[in-house]
């Protein structure tokens, strides 16, 4: 919502002629709408300028106060069984904000959408949430605005021209034989084109170690621990 573009989402969708069924929608509930009745109105309104009946995935955005939170996201767990939504989940989420959710949530989020690459890999709160059966989505996967920096780390340069593809598909490889679910975002028909062709990369352990090991920090977006919006 916040990116003000769900009008244009909207239209494409209907313009393309593409099944419902075949595409899978998300959109985030945005700060400002956060609170049990402003959340279900906030969907409501989504689905209207996207001119559809349910999306696919609907998620808290950044996490407010707790009990802000545990408010919204009562109101995503009445919009997901009322059919609205396919699946509920939040954004910017660290273990804090996830633990005080558990006490309060009666379906666990399906869904953890973090900033997530080789150099901020999340490894624990990965494991965390696998624990407790919720997805981790990388945002950023190939480090968003810093793209030439990820293009220009000489590991993945190696291991890329080693089996032949480019750096970007190496990067999102990686994450998808973490099983992070990535959303590499491209206006230009061959990246979208490369990018889904990462998903038949097989990284061997060496290739995986290596990468790894790019786990240096460096986050590009905002610390929801140290940013008030
Ligand atoms: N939840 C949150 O708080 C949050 C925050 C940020 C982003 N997101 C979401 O995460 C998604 C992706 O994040 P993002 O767009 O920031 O970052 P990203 O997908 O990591 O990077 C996008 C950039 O990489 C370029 N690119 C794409 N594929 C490429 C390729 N194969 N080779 C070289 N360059 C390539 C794109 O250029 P072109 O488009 O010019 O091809 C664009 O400049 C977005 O849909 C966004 O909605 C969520």
């Amino acid at each position: 919502m916040v990116y003000g573009n769900e009008g244009e989402v909207g239209r494409a969708i209907k313009d393309s002629g593409v099944p419902r069924e075949d595409i899978f929608v998300t959109t985030k509930l945005w700060n400002g709408d956060q609170g049990y009745l402003s959340t279900k109105r906030a969907l409501k309104k989504s689905l209207q300028r996207l001119q559809l009946d349910y999306v696919d995935l609907y998620l808290i955005h950044w996490p407010k106060d707790y009990q802000k939170t545990a408010d919204s996201y009562q109101a995503l767990e009445e919009l997901y069984r009322d059919g609205y939504t396919r699946a509920i989940g939040v954004s910017n989420f660290n273990f804090h904000h996830l633990e005080h959710l558990f006490e309060t949530a009666e379906i666990i989020p399906h869904v953890n959408q973090v900033e997530c690459h080789v150099k901020v890999q999340n490894v624990k709160l990965q494991d965390f949430c696998m624990k407790h059966g919720i997805y981790l989505e990388a945002y950023a996967p190939i480090m968003s605005h810093k793209v030439s920096e990820l293009l220009a780390i000489e590991p993945l340069q190696e291991i890329a021209k080693k089996h032949h593809k480019s750096v970007a598909q190496i990067a999102l490889s990686y994450l998808l034989h973490k099983d992070i679910i990535i959303i590499p975002k491209s206006v230009t028909p061959k990246r979208i084109d490369e990018n889904l062709k990462a998903q038949s990369i097989h990284l061997d352990d060496e290739d995986l170690e290596a990468i790894r090991k790019l786990n240096s920090g460096g986050k590009i977006f905002p610390d929801p621990d140290n940013i008030d919006f």
